[in-house]
């Protein structure tokens, strides 16, 4: 099978989470900002990365006062639900020394998905200080994502209007394209692309058909996503044997 560029392929997604947390220690080492950001991602792949990432032996070069943790998308469901994005990244992120004021969840309590969408963009521009994106100034030091099945990313699912949102940072999906069937809030294409470097975690035989759709270009949510810096593809093999 072909790939997209910047694809590297693991024989399991061990060593997929391994070269993520490697990838991303080195991200934010490496960047020189007082303040740094991390777009963080749901499902199974990314949760494995959160859990060495705590325990690498390489962390302590995170900084982590310096870094803050937001969510590229997350299901309406109170905080500390069983299908929360930021629950789930919180708990395997358990022993990093994250200061509270740095963890930026998506809100969820009491609120419509419109509603919680208006907030969250609300709070990215006021933390970011911009009201615009800018290709020249991408407000993520690294975003983490995942491929569906049928080609979604965060929470843009193929064939929904979402997916060509332009303007706002943040939308309400009241719909889920795939399970838990709960609405979801999901940053858009030019929030997700706005980047240093955006990173797919990939594993799984079902991810086969849309990850061939990635390679041959297909427009599909996942494969609208860009960055300032590239946009890699981390891969287990069983993906594309
Ligand atoms: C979500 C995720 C979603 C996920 C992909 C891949 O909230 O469901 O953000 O976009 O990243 O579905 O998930 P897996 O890594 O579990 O296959």
């Amino acid at each position: 099978m072909n790939t997209p560029p910047n694809t590297e392929l693991f024989d399991t997604a061990d060593e997929l989470a391994r070269a993520a947390a490697e990838r991303v220690i080195g991200l934010l080492a490496r960047s020189c900002l007082d303040r740094k950001a991390i777009c963080l991602a749901g499902g199974s792949t990314p949760e494995r990365l959160y859990r060495l990432l705590a325990h690498h032996s390489e962390a302590a070069r995170i900084s982590w006062p310096n870094l803050h943790l937001f969510w590229g998308d997350e299901r309406l469901v109170p905080p500390d639900a069983r299908d929360s994005n930021a629950r789930m990244t919180l708990d395997a992120l358990g022993a990093a020394p994250i200061p509270l004021d740095n963890i930026h969840p998506i809100p969820t309590t009491g609120l419509t998905v419109e509603a919680s969408a208006a907030a969250y963009e609300r709070e990215l521009k006021s933390f970011f200080g911009a009201s615009t994106l800018d290709d020249a100034r991408p407000i993520f030091d690294v975003v983490l994502l995942g491929l569906g099945e049928d080609g979604h990313t965060g929470s843009l699912f193929p064939g929904q209007p979402q997916v060509d949102e332009r303007q706002r940072w943040v939308v309400g999906v009241p719909q889920a394209g795939q399970p838990p069937a709960v609405p979801r809030v999901s940053l858009t294409i030019p929030a997700l692309s706005s980047s240093r470097e955006a990173l797919f975690l990939v594993s799984g035989k079902g991810k086969r058909d849309a990850f061939a759709a990635m390679a041959r270009g297909d427009d599909r949510p996942a494969g609208r996503i860009r960055s300032a810096g590239r946009v890699r593809w981390l891969v287990t093999r069983d993906v594309v044997s």
